[in-house]
């Protein structure tokens, strides 16, 4: 299979794995939760920080969970001004680090730093997608191309439509009603959004059916329907056995099909539909071919999605955007029913859907509209830096928290915008509250450092809890069962049923150890569900031989892990 190469690719193709972890810091005066609750990570996320940092830092609690991912990362116009900022420390980088990525012609590496910052993010996308989860990038022509390829080697290629290839297809979706006066004379009007899936089992849903499309003119009892081709592509001289004459038995009136389009079944086939009165008959032979009727109780809900959208209505959403914030404070956000459409056909009514390019927080408003509208349970988070470019920066502005939190509370609580009137004057126009609550994040500190220890801010039980579990399991954890009286993080079925635990307290005078009374009262409360334990602390207070000689006789094995100095 053809690979793409770019400058800094062999480096870049296991950088995901040395990103440290992060803490996720809340900030409950910018979160947006009903009276009394508590900022968490379950429900609605926004987070602050870099999203390679953010990414590795959800793992513990997002991977494998995330059953749809749209992402609008910049798209190396050369306009946008993103800056390439991953903390690199391979020389071939230094140059790079911090610079504002530049024009065509300008900069030489445009594309291999477009490729090096999107490769590390796509790889940990990876992780937190479900096995039957849905990822959709926007992009135009400027990186399709490598897009395509990066993609193919992270989540698999294959060919659209083939039930067997994680690539799904390339929605094309038209982005202006003018033509673009360009000098090539050809007006690129569209943009697209890729469509990958992690496994097979991906689910695409399709769109939902529109229901008023069923009707029922001849009050057949199997209800509404719609009627479908009778008439397939098969020439006479292809298939003679589809070409012959169907007479209406009501009406006698006779039909032949073109010579160039046969009917879908043989004469056996038709005459099984006439006698199960399924055919729908034109009302004047000469206006038309009969047709199959296909009723709404047998149709799916859902159904094909073209991959050519040519009804969206205008190419940015920054009118609406302008009317929720009041002014202009963001250049290119996405149409909120487009993001929607995406979302509605991509995944189910209760999907966790992840988008880790915020920027006016578009996404976010999209999932609290599609519950509205459908009663459905989605939930967002999104990750957007604090400056988009070097301007925000010298102005000290956090896109984060004054635009895309700040859009996604307005739309929760309800606003309204002054608009032109027709005629002169202006009107006042009040836009219903969403509901919805979110939780605001920041990334915070590393963890720990490369020498493994915490630093100054010990980190909380929960958050050194979940990197252990997630480390030591790849899975996510039910954050439910977790019992930091005990330790108890967590267990999994590995290996007859192993148990982990967590023997730590986040203050610097006191450790709790694992000594010969903590492993027995471990031993105890796990008899009969554990086959195997994993016991991190912060002391060792206990022989080898005494818990060899505790391992025989309750027959379980225990792996002490001292932290932390045994963090993975
Ligand atoms: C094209 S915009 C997305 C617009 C968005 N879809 C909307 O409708 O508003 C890309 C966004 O990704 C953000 N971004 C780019 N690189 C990022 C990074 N490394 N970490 C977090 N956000 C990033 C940019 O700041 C920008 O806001």
């Amino acid at each position: 299979m053809p690979t793409l190469q770019f400058k800094g690719k062999s480096v870049i193709e296991t950088y995901h794995h040395t990103v440290a972890h992060h803490r996720l810091e809340f900030d409950a005066k910018l979160s947006c939760l009903p009276r009394g609750e508590k900022p968490s990570l379950e429900g609605n996320l926004i987070i602050e920080g870099d999203n390679l940092l953010a990414l590795k830092a959800l793992l513990p609690t997002h991977a494998g969970r995330v059953k749809c991912i749209y992402i609008d990362p910049p798209y190396n116009t050369g306009n946008e001004g993103w800056i390439y900022n991953d903390n690199l420390t391979a020389p071939q980088f230094k140059e790079w680090i911090g610079q504002t990525v530049g024009k065509e012609g300008e900069d030489a590496t445009r594309h291999d730093k477009w490729c090096c910052m999107m490769y590390p993010r796509l790889q940990l996308l990876w992780e937190l997608l479900a096995d039957d989860g849905v990822i959709m990038v926007s992009i135009d022509d400027n990186e399709m191309h490598h897009l395509r390829a990066i993609m193919d080697n992270v989540f698999g290629n294959g060919s659209p439509g083939d039930a067997e290839s994680n690539f799904v297809g390339a929605i094309a979706w038209r982005t202006r009603n003018t033509d673009n006066r360009v000098k090539t004379n050809l007006s690129v009007d569209h943009e697209y959004a890729l469509v990958y899936r992690k496994t097979t089992h991906g689910a695409w849903n399709g769109r939902v059916i529109d229901r008023s499309d069923f009707q029922n003119p001849d009050d057949d009892s199997r209800g509404p329907y719609v009627t479908d081709p009778l008439t397939g592509k098969a020439t006479a001289a292809q298939r003679p056995n589809l070409h012959f004459v169907i007479v209406n038995p009501r009406t006698r009136d006779r039909y032949e099909p073109d010579p160039s389009r046969g009917w879908i079944t043989d004469k056996a086939g038709i005459d099984e539909l006439i006698a199960d009165n399924r055919i729908w008959w034109p009302p004047d032979p000469n206006t038309g071919k009969p047709r199959k009727k296909r009723f709404l109780s047998e149709t799916d809900e859902r159904m094909p999605e073209s991959s050519f959208w040519a009804d969206i209505r205008g190419q940015s959403g920054a009118d609406e955007v302008d009317q929720i914030l009041g002014k202009r404070v963001f250049e290119f956000p996405k149409l909120t029913e487009f993001v929607a459409r995406l979302l509605d056909v991509a995944s189910p009514r209760d999907a966790l859907i992840l988008d880790c390019t915020a920027g006016s927080g578009t996404t976010g408003h999209a999932v609290l509209k599609l519950n509205d509208r459908d009663g459905g349970n989605r939930k967002f988070v999104l990750v957007q830096q604090r400056h988009d470019n070097k301007r925000h920066e010298a102005d000290g502005l956090n896109i984060c928290e004054k635009v895309t939190a700040e859009r996604v509370r307005k739309v929760i609580a309800g606003y309204s915008y002054t608009k032109p009137k027709r005629g002169g004057g202006t009107e006042r126009t009040k836009v219903d509250p969403l509901g919805g609550s979110f939780t605001y994040a920041r990334v915070g500190e590393p963890l720990f450092t490369e020498y493994k220890n915490f630093g100054e801010n010990l980190p909380d039980w929960d958050t050194l809890a979940r990197y252990i579990f997630y480390t030591e399991t790849s899975r996510d954890i039910d954050m439910k069962k977790m019992k930091p009286e005990s330790g108890l993080i967590g267990r999994t079925e590995a290996a007859g049923g192993t148990a982990y635990y967590l023997l730590y307290t986040p203050n610097k005078t006191e450790d709790r150890p694992l000594g010969l009374d903590e492993l027995k009262a471990i031993l105890t409360k796990e008899k009969g569900k554990a086959r195997a334990l994993v016991i991190y602390c912060e002391k060792i207070w206990m022989h080898p031989d005494e818990r060899q000689r505790l391992e025989e006789e309750h027959g379980v094995r225990v792996r002490p892990m001292l932290v932390p100095f045994n963090l993975r």
